[in-house]
């Protein structure tokens, strides 16, 4: 993805720029402060206001060539509606809609005067750091070659400035969000034939070289003799070999890591469990942890906070075969601690708790955070709009939440309790592998729970959000906005 210049200083003259985007209200003012050639824009879009050609309405966006007394080529037109009740999800809609346009023209140079206005709340950083990610992230297109025939023109747009001035930091943190994203909706949208548990190792494996971390990969063989009885289990059924991927970012000198770990199912049949046919090529999605896990790796290379944090993602298919793990079945986790697998499609838990105890044994983490695409149950509680958090350190989800709030990419937390922990008793072994139909993302996290007993520790569910369905399916780079903000915080703090 090329990357856009962005200028942190303000701008209020058109000449260096063939393009200009402004807001425009639901009363068809101009909404500027001091730009040049202002009541000329304020008359154009008067008339066009008058006509009914353009209302203002939220997310309207209309683009003028070469109009008439103004010193730009383009003038784009974004209506804001009533700017003193705009939400944060209208405001984002309306940059969404207005990126895609300017890209479909041929601006080259822009003047952006969108961040002077900022929904309830914000303010023009705010507006400015979300104008650099949407307009950055909409040059993202889909082009593995597994895609075969597309139309692949890049867009033109080569910088952008603002009206107002920008922190230089909110800049960079856009820009690399928009990098982290790419990389985590490219993974996540490739065939499973393509981006298997080996080719998730490869991609860590060039992120280490271009970015300078530490990387190391642990094969099947290993695992099994180092005890990880729970995640071989699910990969026992797979001829496709699993691997333990592991990286370090070190920019925080001997501090003790953020440990983040990502469920990296490349498919998930659900095993001997086996999942209805209907969307099964949707699980292609299960290894969505994963990819945020690795597209955070990429923003933390192009950003480099003061901050260590390592990457500890099991990959494995979820699949159905002579070798593979039955409902009944009981293994040993790398803890020690026995399981019942009484679904074989309850497959996520079985092999993030021999990551998340394999992360503490080997980092000695501050902090552990898993995401993962865990639980249908998830989307049923929450829909697909905000990601599902979980935790037994307040302050740790609290943060988090915090980022999200921030970046707009959101999460709610569901509680924790001995109510639900015992759901997940056996007759057989300490536990089972599921906890009945309710409360099925809690009793998810409750399982990993009880691997993360000594470290402050928050579960993302992201079922729900890291992909969207429906025609325009496809991955989402969610939460890769939200994880950012959260090791910058950290990094500051
Ligand atoms: N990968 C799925 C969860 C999932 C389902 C994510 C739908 C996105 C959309 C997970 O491995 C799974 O199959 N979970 C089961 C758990 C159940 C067997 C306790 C589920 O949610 O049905
Ligand atoms: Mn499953
Ligand atoms: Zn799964």
């Amino acid at each position: 993805m090329q990357k856009i210049q962005f200028s942190a200083t303000a701008s209020s003259t058109l000449n260096h720029f063939d393009s200009l985007i402004v807001a425009v209200d639901a009363d068809g003012n101009l909404i500027s402060n001091d730009l040049t050639d202002k009541i000329q824009i304020q008359n154009l879009i008067s008339q066009l206001h008058q006509s009914g050609d353009f209302t203002g309405k939220t997310g309207s966006c209309l683009m003028l060539s070469m109009p008439k007394d103004v010193d730009v080529q383009r003038l784009f037109l974004v209506g804001l509606g009533d700017t003193d009740k705009l939400s944060d999800k209208a405001y984002l809609g309306a940059l969404q809609n207005a990126a895609k346009q300017v890209l479909a023209s041929g601006c080259d140079q822009l003047l952006n005067g969108l961040a002077e206005v900022a929904p309830k709340g914000r303010n023009s950083d705010w507006s400015a750091r979300q104008n650099a990610l949407i307009f950055q992230k909409s040059f993202y297109q889909y082009t593995h070659p597994s895609r075969g025939t597309f139309s692949n023109e890049t867009p033109k747009l080569n910088a952008m400035s603002f009206t107002v001035n920008a922190a230089q930091e909110s800049l960079s943190l856009a820009q690399a969000t928009a990098l982290g994203m790419e990389l985590t909706q490219d993974l996540a949208n490739m065939p499973p034939n393509y981006c298997t548990p080996s080719y998730l190792a490869q991609t860590a494996q060039e992120l280490a070289n271009t970015y300078g971390f530490k990387a190391h990969i642990l094969e099947r063989e290993q695992m099994q003799e180092m005890g990880m009885g729970s995640f071989m289990a699910v990969a026992q059924g797979s001829a496709t070999p699993p691997k333990m991927i592991c990286i370090e970012y070190n920019g925080g000198g001997d501090e003790a890591p953020i440990a983040l770990v990502g469920k990296g199912v490349t498919f998930d049949t659900g095993g001997i469990s086996l999942k209805p046919g209907e969307s099964m090529d949707e699980m292609k999605y299960d290894m969505g942890g994963a990819a945020t896990v690795l597209g955070v790796f990429k923003a933390l290379g192009e950003l480099k906070p003061k901050i260590n944090v390592v990457a500890v993602i099991p990959s494995t298919e979820n699949m159905p075969g002579g070798k593979a793990a039955k409902p009944g079945d009981v293994v040993t986790s790398l803890s020690g601690q026995t399981i019942e697998i009484l679904n074989t499609d309850a497959e996520g838990r079985l092999i993030l708790c021999d990551a998340l105890t394999y992360a503490q044994q080997t980092y000695k983490p501050s902090k552990v955070i898993d995401m993962a695409t865990l639980t249908g149950a998830c989307i049923i509680a929450l829909g697909n709009h905000v990601s599902g958090i979980l935790g037994n350190d307040q302050s740790l989800v609290d943060q988090i939440r915090a980022a999200g709030e921030e970046t707009y990419d959101r999460l709610w937390q569901l509680p924790l309790g001995e109510e639900w922990d015992e759901q997940l008793k056996s007759n057989f072994a300490d536990m089972a592998n599921i906890g009945g139909r309710a409360g099925g993302t809690i009793t998810a996290a409750q399982f990993l729970a009880r691997f993360t007993k000594e470290v402050p520790w928050a579960h993302l569910d992201i079922a729900g959000t890291a992909w969207v369905s429906g025609k325009d399916k496809g991955a989402s780079g969610r939460p890769v906005p939200a994880m950012i903000e959260f090791l910058n915080q950290q990094a500051k703090s």
